[in-house]
């Protein structure tokens, strides 16, 4: 998988991208991240990326011209490097790797342009198993008050948004974005499930399953909890630190009982901090019950 980050600050992914997972995953090759300085498509003495908006009003707008260059060099190196492939990857000369523009034609279940902005479409971990499919996403670093609507409309394939406050540019967002994709990439995390279970992660419970620590099929679950509502909380030794004693189930060695208590724990911490989730998670009756004593304790 490949990701260009289009940027007024290219040396501000140095930070994020050098650390744990990502640079591994670079490492490894797994992904390929390449940053492109937007001032850099400028023509001027100024090397000027922005100007008034039309209509008058605050602050300054990004112009489309260095955008769209920036986005026109891209394509024509994505032709190089599918040249060079053809030497090193078998039978994978096909015309929908070379392609990614223009926004019309694009091959959208391989390739994908988007915009980052306050007003984009709200990221989530659905959208990251998304674009962990894809070949290439270029991500677009908004700046200033705002980025020309045209970038969006004959570029971008997406807006995205990784939260509702407003946030200076878009690069920070470009790394929150990147990391959750890529550490769902297949060889990235060290083990292959442990994405699989966290909070917002595939369901480990399926309403009316039977809660007896197996699925329908018959195979055990995993010890893990969420699936849809916020991960359940983890111990790590000293049992007891300072006088802080761990829940002494977990010690018990009775996995069932482990697995009950750890849903529970999920659904108490889902119901304090993000009670929007349980509308929509996958819940059994036997966390329904569970949740309505909680309510009915609430003061
Ligand atoms: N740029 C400014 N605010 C943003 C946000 N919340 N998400 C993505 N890009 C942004």
């Amino acid at each position: 998988m490949r990701f260009d980050i289009l940027t007024l600050f290219p040396d501000f992914f140095s930070g994020p991208l050098n650390y744990g997972i990502l640079s591994r995953a670079i490492a490894t090759g797994t992904v390929q991240i390449a940053t492109h300085d937007l001032r850099a498509f400028t023509h001027d003495r100024h090397r000027t990326v922005d100007d008034r908006p039309f209509g008058g009003g605050e602050g300054m707008v990004l112009k489309p011209q260095p955008i769209f260059e920036c986005i026109e060099s891209l394509e024509q190196k994505y032709k190089e490097n599918n040249i060079n492939q053809l030497h090193t990857r078998k039978n994978e000369c096909n015309k929908s790797i070379i392609e990614i523009a223009p926004k019309s034609t694009r091959d959208t279940s391989r390739h994908s342009v988007i915009l980052l902005s306050a007003q984009g479409k709200p990221f989530t971990q659905a959208t990251a198993h998304h674009l962990a499919t894809l070949d290439r996403v270029v991500l677009i670093c908004g700046r200033y008050e705002g980025v020309d609507e045209r970038v969006n409309d004959l570029l971008a394939d997406q807006e995205i948004s990784i939260g509702d406050y407003v946030l200076s540019g878009g690069e920070l967002a470009a790394a929150v974005v990147i990391d959750a994709t890529v550490r769902l990439l297949p060889g990235v995390l060290g083990h292959e499930d442990s994405n699989r279970f966290e909070s917002f992660g595939a369901a480990d419970v399926q309403p009316n399953d039977p809660a007896d620590g197996k699925t329908p099929d018959g195979v055990p679950r995993s010890t893990h909890g969420s699936g849809g509502i916020l991960d359940y909380p983890q111990y790590t030794r000293p049992a007891n630190f300072r006088g802080a004693v761990i829940p002494e189930i977990l010690t018990g060695g009775d996995h069932l009982a482990i697995r009950r208590w750890r849903r529970q724990a999920a659904l108490e911490k889902t119901l304090r901090n993000r009670p929007d989730l349980l509308a929509r998670a996958p819940l059994t009756e036997e966390d329904r019950s569970y949740l309505a004593t909680l309510q009915a304790s609430l003061p």
